[in-house]
């Protein structure tokens, strides 16, 4: 009997609550569209927002009703004018933490492919590749995939908010790499779907949103980044800057990735989302920077600092998270916040069709 689409695609049951912010907002949630008390987040003032969990859940709970939004909540909340109004007074602090963080990058007078490449270049985070490659036991990787399961379920969708607010070519080079994301329209191509027979052959639960209760505020925050950039026309070069960051620090991570999932036995299968990124990426990261957002500087030239600022801003959050995982280990502890949901709760994953059944010769390299 086939599974609920909603356990593998979304809505995701609503989260447990971190916090006073998040607790009103989820009791909110839970019933018909109301308005919420204007005081509710007035005097909102973490001390470190990007890791503030009742921040950056809440901040999660408010994007996630302009994704799949949440079981049993009504979707007339996606456009309440209250919940938008709290969204707007968390979104504050957060983005002036991530400006606080990274502060103004320059734009080199080579361009802003040649400032994401100094950015790439500047980025000395710790090395979590290198650990999962060559040290992380079973457990330790086990984790990391939960981590990312977060965004690698929704892989490319944050991105795609800002296709209808382009045109010419930086569009075209979005499309072109978002066309790879989604598997060229192949669902079992897609790259969410071969991130869910990692989570499958790992064990763990394979349905949209599972782990979000058991990772903590850093990681939230790199998804929060991603949804705070896409779901805002004003910061569409940051969003570009971030997509472009990502390719370009890829093809390198995803080998080590596969390579110690491999060291710790697994097959092709568990592999196959990582062994994609590798080629891809090394293609997409040329796209990303000279046609994307160098496409979108030459139509646009006052949006090179937002390039830049987006892309800073992904990379540094990705230090802390690396440095939280690492941190975590290094102590004996586990990075995560709860045990995460295994694969008795899972859904079913359908086999993947051998490749040379399923995946013509021609077919084009994906990432
Ligand atoms: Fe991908
Ligand atoms: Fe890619």
């Amino acid at each position: 009997m086939p599974e609920p689409a909603d356990r593998r695609y979304g809505p995701a049951p609503l989260p447990q609550p971190r916090g006073p912010l998040s607790t009103a907002v989820t009791d909110a949630l839970r019933r018909a569209p109301h308005d919420l008390p204007a005081s509710l987040g007035a005097d909102l003032d973490p001390a470190d927002p990007l890791t503030d969990e009742d921040l950056q859940l809440t901040l999660f709970l408010c994007y996630e009703l302009h994704y799949r939004g949440w079981r049993g909540v009504d979707e007339d909340w996606e456009w309440q004018p209250t919940l938008l109004g709290l969204r707007a007074r968390a979104e504050r602090p957060f983005e002036a933490a991530l400006r606080r963080l990274v502060g103004s990058p320059r734009v080199p007078a080579a361009g802003v492919a040649a400032g994401l490449a100094e950015l790439v270049a500047a980025d000395d985070g710790p090395s979590l590749a290198a650990t999962l490659q060559r040290r992380a036991d079973l457990a330790q990787f086990r984790e990391f995939v939960v981590h990312r399961s977060v965004y690698h379920l929704r892989e490319a969708d944050p991105h795609s908010w800002a296709l209808p607010r382009l045109g010419g070519e930086a569009k075209a080079a979005l499309v072109e790499i978002q066309t790879d994301e989604y598997g060229n329209g192949r669902l079992d191509r897609m790259h969410a779907e071969l991130f869910r027979r990692t989570l499958d052959r790992l064990g763990l639960d394979t349905g949209y949103g599972a782990h979000v209760d058991a990772v903590p505020a850093v990681t939230l925050a790199t998804n929060n980044l991603m949804s705070l950039f896409g779901l805002h026309r004003r910061l569409r070069g940051a969003v570009l800057g971030h997509l472009a960051a990502f390719e370009m620090t890829s093809s390198l991570p995803n080998r080590r990735y596969g390579n110690g999932l491999r060291r710790l036995g697994f097959d092709e299968v568990a592999t196959r989302f990582y062994d994609e990124h590798v080629e891809a990426d090394a293609v997409h990261e040329q796209i990303a920077a000279h046609d994307m957002c160098g496409g979108l500087v030459r139509a646009e030239p006052a949006l090179a600092p937002d390039v830049l600022f987006g892309a800073a801003a992904g990379l540094a959050v990705d230090r802390l998270f690396a440095a939280h995982l690492l941190d975590s280990w290094a102590a004996g502890r586990s990075s995560l916040r709860a045990p995460a949901p295994t694969a008795s709760s899972a859904v079913a994953v359908a086999p993947l069709v051998p490749p040379t059944v399923s995946l013509p010769a021609t077919a084009p390299a994906v990432a």
